[in-house]
């Protein structure tokens, strides 16, 4: 089975998703290890308590960012993951970091943007992440409205909703082989009938 490691820094719940997909046998997957760069990280107790090995490396402690990454390379290696899975890790990442795991580091954000203006839909994005480009290759998004009363806290609970719909469907395509980066774009498998874009049942 294949092994992935999570990186967060917070609250954890694309995480949880993971780990509840897991549970359920909808995601064939070895979680390795989770890493926090923040103790307080809700979401290391979670992991925990699902009796995953959890670190924390804090980057405070480190000269600058490359020293940082180094480290935290160093532990990720540890596990042999064959999988990354930045959910809401909050580091910028250097390019050396970004090169050692091409084509094995994923990420996923939401939109604070209208993702199609004039249409009132926010969205988030899963990517694979490359150090040339602001976000890399797109692998997955699934689109919101914006519904009449909608407040920030609404709207961000909407698309963390489909986050945790999507970001399980990634890390499954690529454990299952069917999702790879060549030549800096995605290939997903040609059997896969799901279209890159969720639409949430409010707008279709
Ligand atoms: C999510 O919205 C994710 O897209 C972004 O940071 C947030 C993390 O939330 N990168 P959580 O820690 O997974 O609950």
């Amino acid at each position: 089975m294949k092994k992935i490691v999570i990186l967060i820094s917070g609250r954890g719940s694309n995480m949880e998703a993971l780990i509840a997909a897991r549970d359920a046998g909808t995601l064939p997957v070895n979680i390795v290890a989770v890493i926090s760069n923040r103790v307080e990280a809700e979401g290391l107790e979670t992991a925990a308590k699902s009796g995953i090995t959890t670190h924390f490396i804090n980057h405070k402690a480190f000269a600058g960012r490359e020293a940082f990454d180094s480290r935290l390379a160093q532990c990720i290696d540890e596990f042999e993951p064959d999988l990354v899975v930045l959910a809401g890790f909050m580091r910028i990442l250097s390019d050396g970091f970004v090169r050692h795991y091409e084509g094995r580091l994923i990420n996923i954000h939401p939109s604070l943007l209208p993702s199609f203006p004039g249409l009132h839909t926010h969205h988030c994005t899963v990517h694979f992440v490359t150090p040339a480009l602001d976000h890399g290759p797109v692998i997955i998004q699934a689109a919101v409205p914006v519904l009449d009363g909608d407040d920030e806290a609404s709207l961000s609970a909407r698309v963390l909703q489909q986050e945790h719909i999507v970001y399980p469907q990634a890390v499954r395509w690529f454990v299952e082989d069917k999702l790879t980066l060549e030549n800096g774009r995605v290939r997903i498998a040609a059997e896969l009938a799901e279209p890159p874009v969720l639409i949430s049942p409010e707008i279709r």
